[in-house]
């Protein structure tokens, strides 16, 4: 992570260099749901105005009303789209009136294990002092990032049942643990760490999937000896994220720790509404962007949706997609309308997404 650009990932290890030396660059965009198409509406204005070579491909009509009418998520045309482009941004999906989880995982975690998204990229540096929970100022510099693993784990959706409807019934959900997944999000953890890694894992009380996490992550101290690592079981991360968050840099850990966890870094950092980010694949270097929030059913249609966790997903996209100038001016903008308060009420602010966005915009500086 750089100076300005908290929307820098730190030195991101890729292989693919294609998007790279080429000036134009197709994004699909998923507004979703809720205040999903509130917040990338003011993202892809904010974009467009930058003036950055990038076309957009916009999949509005992937939503829950769409999958409540016809059953279908995303179809395997609207797949052809997406693998057409260079990367995803995505809104939020879910909304009450759906209340099949076949709907967030047709199209969420269809994307992430279509693309192989591997790494669950959550960066989360505090935007200002006024914001933090945390009444000591010591423990305020909060600059650290949640490495999720993003396609196995409790979300692969193995699973099933027995004695269906009846008093004895039985679901079982399976969780998965692949040395090949662990290895990888390890790496990418490692590597993308400037001094410090900690695991965080219940090996204490999850016997196989933890020994092989707890295998693996000995393995890899080997392969990067610069860095530090600690350990810290799921329940005592978060208490110490509370009680001190200075005291973490990079935290790599299973798909459901890392999904509560990276929602409890958010609300440190200043609240869940301006947290961003980066669902990877390093080989492949396609990548989808999305805020950590979702669809807030209860905030929709207001205009008072924060769309700072949007415009810092689409800062992570900059970066990635080789538009590092521009990332870092949207990440020293958005740091600047929050130290003026212009701010979303959840932020403790009176702004709308509108004035909020605005502000971005007036205080864009670069090129
Ligand atoms: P949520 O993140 O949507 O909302 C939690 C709380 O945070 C709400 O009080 C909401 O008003 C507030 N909040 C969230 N984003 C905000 C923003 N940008 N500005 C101001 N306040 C904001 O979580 P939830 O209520 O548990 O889930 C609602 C729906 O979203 C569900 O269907 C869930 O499955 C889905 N979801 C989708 C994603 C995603 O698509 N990436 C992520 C999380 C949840
Ligand atoms: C997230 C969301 C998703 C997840 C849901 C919508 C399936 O909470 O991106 O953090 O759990 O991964
Ligand atoms: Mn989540």
């Amino acid at each position: 992570m750089t100076g300005a650009g908290h929307t820098t990932i730190r030195s991101m290890p890729t292989r693919s260099e294609n998007i790279q030396g080429t000036l134009s660059a197709a994004v699909a965009v998923l507004p979703g749901d809720g205040i999903g198409p509130e917040v990338i509406e003011h993202t892809l204005e904010t974009l467009r105005e930058m003036e950055l070579g990038l076309d957009f491909d916009v999949l509005d009509q992937v939503s829950a009303h769409r999958y409540l009418r016809t059953g279908e998520a995303i179809t395997d045309a609207e797949i052809d789209r997406i693998r057409a482009c260079s990367a995803v941004l995505l809104g939020a999906v879910g909304d009450p009136v759906v209340r099949n989880p076949d709907y967030a995982r047709g199209v969420l975690l269809r994307l992430r294990a279509e693309f192989d998204l591997y790494v669950n990229y959550r960066p989360v540096r505090l935007l200002h002092d006024r914001l933090s929970p945390l009444r000591d100022p010591r423990h305020r510099s909060i600059d650290l990032a949640v490495v999720r693993e993003n396609t196995e784990g409790l979300y692969a959706g193995v699973g099933g049942g027995l004695r269906a409807r009846t008093s004895q019934e039985v679901a079982v959900d399976t969780e998965i643990t692949t040395a090949y997944g662990v290895r990888r999000v390890l790496d990418f953890a490692f590597s993308s760490a400037r001094r410090r890694v900690c695991l965080v894992d219940k090996a204490n009380a999850v016997p196989f999937g933890g020994a092989l996490w707890q295998r693996l992550w000995h393995e890899a101290q080997a392969r990067y000896p610069h860095i530090t690592v600690s350990h810290e079981y799921v329940d005592a991360a978060a208490m110490k994220l509370v009680a001190d968050p200075t005291y973490f840099e990079v935290i790599v850990t299973n798909n459901s720790y890392g999904d509560i966890l990276s929602d409890l870094t958010a609300q440190l950092a200043g609240g869940l509404g301006a947290a961003g980010s980066a669902n990877l694949n390093p080989e492949t270097g396609f990548s989808l962007y999305e805020p950590v929030h979702g669809s807030a059913p209860d905030i929709a249609g207001k205009g008072v949706a924060n769309p700072i966790g949007a415009l810092l997903s689409a800062g992570l996209m900059l970066e990635r997609l080789h538009r590092g100038g521009a990332a870092r001016a949207l990440a020293q903008a958005v740091r600047s309308v929050v130290g003026d308060g212009i701010c979303t009420p959840d932020l403790g602010g009176t702004c709308s997404t509108r004035e909020v966005a605005e502000g971005v915009r007036a205080r864009l500086l670069w090129g």
